[in-house]
């Protein structure tokens, strides 16, 4: 089998590995040096490299004579377009954009914001921002203003790129005034914001710091300059995407710009088994790491066709939104997380819509974001006729850790199981004590270290939290946080998260910056966040809060506003909108909330009474509670 050679090959000498892998991509100076382990956190890939992305996605291919082919297919249910952007039409576009970059004074290390719905004019802020080494920093549409000054504050941006509206359940959602908001709550001030103004909700500018992107668009178009790749190191960061971490301050994984290309231009052939011209779409969004991998770096690095799809799989306007989108456009290849499917089953179970439309193209699914779970996973199968594939992987590593390698061959598919490692990770099981486990026992999943090329060198400006976070507990290794096991054939199962993450629509949140929301409420003495069960999204955030003593507010009053300020500070995308009242939460004697056990009574799961609890009856309590108010299985 291909994949076993692939692995070996890789097990064997990881370095011929990637240092074959990397003459796939184009260098200013080719490295010599394919691994250096005394620099970084852990080590650098292609230390001596020096290359550029955004040439490797748009320049080498009109260079090589497909100028005329689709780089990208905007399709957008919600405002009734449907665009063709060729690789030279995206490359003007590109090269325009960098040429207002310039004038705004960028150079490169400079970070740009990018802060948009799913419109082309995102994909050309990411690539002019790597075309002149500046360094992205895209922000999900549906965070609040307060995220949003996070990271303008932590990347020190000098310029946000966004539009004026998203649109969200046939509404407009307007960008601007969270922008606005944004910019006065950060300390540090962005020099300007180049706003792309929609037809559906046009923004006021600020005199100023505020520019038109159409408008600086024309200007650069007529003063015609041509502005050219900078070349930058393969270790020089393209990009920093923010995730959830354990505490209200996101992590901002830095993306290399050589290790990124390599890694991402083996994985689109080998695991996704899609060539140059064929169509391949990932449905997600560009505020995610699926986005940055899939939506853009990969299929372009690839010279296929990638879809940029501004709709919902339910809603925008039917069920059968993503059947329609694969028929119109050919695609051979789909990803997505398994929480669409459930959404499009839910509204149309025996997938009627799915015979009004020719499938014939579709060669595979792939789900990412969240366990597959195997229930979903047949469905899809049987809709489809092809194959469903689980992978997994994290905002951190960039690409999959391990799945079902379509384009090596498909090795047998076994659900609830991400499959197999990929060529560049080692994967083990340690128990907490750091020792490995049986196969088929639960326990860290863990990566040998050093990651491969296209995984986080470290965190922004933050080595110290990146080793101290994820190297230090199993030393010699990278700790996913996941839980799960290894099988006899060496098939991976991930389970769960065994820190405070929870999976929302495939969206990673953490449950304790929504408790450090709740907390600042100022007639709420404690908290505790957990993710519940939910049949769509996989989980959902639910509060308990113990409020103060005294406080003469009806409880369902405070229950309202503390939902609103997880809205507003977290944003909607949260989807907090379960707050209860209690009396008082389950403890240990050492005072640590009991949440894993409060989940399994909500889940309906069965559970043990922890014996380190202070008092048992609190349990009940609340489960009394959780009934009587419908929540959950409780
Ligand atoms: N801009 C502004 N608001 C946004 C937004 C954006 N880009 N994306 C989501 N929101 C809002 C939604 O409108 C919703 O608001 P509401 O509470 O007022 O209804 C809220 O955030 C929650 O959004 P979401 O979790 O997406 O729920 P949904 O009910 O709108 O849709 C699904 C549910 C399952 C259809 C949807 O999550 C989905 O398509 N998921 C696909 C998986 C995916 O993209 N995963 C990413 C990683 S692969
Ligand atoms: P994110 O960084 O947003 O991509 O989220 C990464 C996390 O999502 C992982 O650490 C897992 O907990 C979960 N995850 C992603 N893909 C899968 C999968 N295929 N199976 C199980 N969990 C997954």
């Amino acid at each position: 089998m291909a994949y076993h050679a692939a692995y070996d090959a890789w097990n064997r000498d990881g370095e011929a590995f990637w240092g074959r892998a990397a003459g796939a991509i184009d260098w200013y100076r080719k490295p010599q040096r394919i691994f250096d382990g005394d620099l970084g956190v852990y080590g650098l890939w292609f230390p001596d490299g020096e290359t550029n992305s955004c040439y490797n996605c748009l320049d080498r291919h009109v260079a090589a004579g497909h100028g005329d082919r689709n780089a990208l297919i905007y399709d957008s249910p919600v405002t009734g377009k449907v665009e063709h952007w060729t690789y030279a039409r995206m490359l003007a576009e590109v090269e325009t954009l960098a040429a207002v970059y310039l004038d705004f004074g960028l150079s490169k290390g400079d970070r740009v914001v990018v802060y948009m719905p799913m419109i082309p004019e995102a994909v050309v802020a990411m690539l002019a921002a790597a075309r002149i080494g500046a360094v992205h920093s895209v922000v999900f549409g549906g965070f609040a203003a307060n995220e949003l000054a996070v990271r303008i504050n932590d990347t020190e941006a000098k310029l946000v790129v966004s539009a004026s509206c998203g649109i969200e359940a046939g509404r407009a959602v307007a960008y601007k005034p969270l922008l606005d908001t944004a910019i006065a709550i950060s300390d540090h001030k962005p020099a300007h914001c180049l706003i792309l103004q929609r037809e559906q909700l046009a923004a006021s500018l600020d005199q100023g710091r505020d520019i038109d992107f159409s408008a600086a668009m024309d200007r650069a178009r007529r003063a015609g300059v041509s502005v050219p790749c900078v070349p930058v190191a393969a270790t020089d960061p393209l990009y920093i995407l923010y995730t959830s971490g354990t505490t209200g301050q996101p992590k901002g994984v830095v993306r290399d710009n050589g290790g990124h290309m390599v890694a991402l231009k083996w994985s689109l052939p080998n695991i996704f088994g899609v060539g140059p011209g064929e169509v391949f779409w990932a449905a997600s969004d560009i505020g995610w790491v699926v986005g940055h991998s899939y939506i853009v770096y990969a299929p372009l690095l690839n010279g296929s066709t990638t879809i940029l799809y501004e709709g919902k799989p339910v809603g925008t306007p039917d069920a059968g939104a993503f059947w329609r989108v694969i028929a119109d456009h050919g695609v051979s290849v789909l990803f997505t997380a398994p929480t669409a499917l459930r959404a499009i089953r839910k509204e149309d179970p025996e997938a009627l819509l799915a015979r009004k439309y020719d499938l014939s193209s579709l060669r595979a699914l792939f789900l990412a974001g969240e366990r597959a779970d195997p229930d979903t996973v047949r469905w899809a199968e049987a809709v489809l006729g092809t194959p469903v594939v689980d992978n997994w992987w994290q905002t951190e590593t960039g690409w999959p850790i391990a799945g079902n390698p379509l384009g090596l061959g498909l090795l047998q598919v076994k659900h609830g199981s991400a499959a197999v490692p990929m060529p560049g990770y080692r994967v083990k099981i340690l128990d907490d004590g750091g020792h490995p486990v049986e196969s088929g026992t639960l326990g860290n999943v863990v990566i040998e270290l050093p990651l491969p090329p296209g995984c986080l060198p470290s965190f922004w400006k933050a080595d110290d939290r990146f080793r101290d976070g994820y190297l230090r507990e199993f030393p010699g290794y990278y700790r996913t946080a996941d839980a799960g096991y290894i099988d006899d054939d060496g098939y991976i199962f991930i389970m769960s998260r065994t820190d405070d993450i929870i999976n929302v629509a495939g969206h990673r949140l953490s449950t304790g910056s929504m408790e450090e929301i709740c907390a600042s409420h100022a007639d709420v003495a404690e908290c505790a966040v957990i993710g519940i069960a939910d049949p769509i999204k996989g989980q959902i955030p639910a509060g308990l809060l113990v409020v103060n003593a005294n406080v003469t507010k009806p409880p369902a009053e405070i229950e309202r506003e503390v939902i609103g300020l997880v809205r507003e500070r977290l944003g909607p995308v949260a989807s907090f909108k379960t707050a209860v009242c209690v009396k008082r939460l389950p403890k240990t004697r050492s005072g640590k909330i009991l949440r894993g056990t409060i989940k399994k009574i909500v889940d309906g799961e069965s559970w043990k009474m922890p014996a380190t609890i202070d008092d048992p009856a609190v349990l009940d309590e609340i489960a009394q509670v959780l009934t009587a108010r419908g929540i959950g299985a409780a």
